[in-house]
């Protein structure tokens, strides 16, 4: 499968991407690395984060807890894909959001082939869409700065976010077969 990218400012951001149910419904994996080796990156599922724009800049923003063992590398790395997939790839992202990579081959157990993008990230082939991303901004969830004290149900181990906001440089997608 041929992977062909366009930059944010010509992809149609706005058809491609559904502010609440592209990540709220269908989930998306965030991954960060440096190569394909099964030690060079990791993946995780996630349905909490947003698409939006900060200081001019077309974001992603997601939150990971420091418990997970993709949190390290997405400190590590200065860029974080954001992969979408078809509805087909649910049971996949069910794994990549069971397990842990610290014990777990997410390749070989989801059925997942990672690739290395032209600009050095990985993502995924058989994502639908795969959003390169630069990390620009980091915050630690403060608990302190709840407003609705309900927020504090979702952390009963105490292990508050991380959120980072990630500008979209890259938009990777297949390429679209003639019919
Ligand atoms: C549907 C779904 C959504 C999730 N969303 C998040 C999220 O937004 N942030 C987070 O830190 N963990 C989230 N998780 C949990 C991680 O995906 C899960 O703990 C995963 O096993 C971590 O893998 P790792 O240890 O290899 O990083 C989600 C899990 C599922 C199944």
């Amino acid at each position: 499968m041929h992977i062909t990218k366009t930059s944010p400012d010509e992809a149609p951001l706005d058809m491609i991407l559904k502010p609440f149910s592209s990540i709220g419904h269908d989930w998306m994996l965030i991954t960060a690395g440096s190569g394909t080796g099964r030690s060079e990156w990791n993946t995780m599922t996630a349905s909490w984060g947003s698409f939006g724009v900060f200081w001019n800049k077309r974001t992603v923003t997601c939150v990971i807890r420091p418990t997970r063992h993709t949190w390290s590398f997405v400190e590590r790395e200065p860029l974080v894909t954001f992969s979408f997939f078809d509805s087909e790839f649910r049971k996949s992202l069910q794994v990549c959001g069971s397990t842990s990579g610290a014990d777990t081959d997410k390749a070989e157990a989801a059925g997942l082939t990672p690739v290395l993008l032209e600009s050095g990230a990985v993502g995924f082939a058989e994502a639908k869409l795969n959003l390169v991303c630069r990390k620009i901004y980091a915050q630690d969830i403060d608990p302190a700065l709840f407003i609705d004290p309900s927020i504090e149900k979702n952390y009963p181990e105490k292990d508050y976010h991380r959120m980072y906001m990630c500008e979209i440089t890259g938009v990777y997608r297949p390429e679209q077969k003639e019919s």
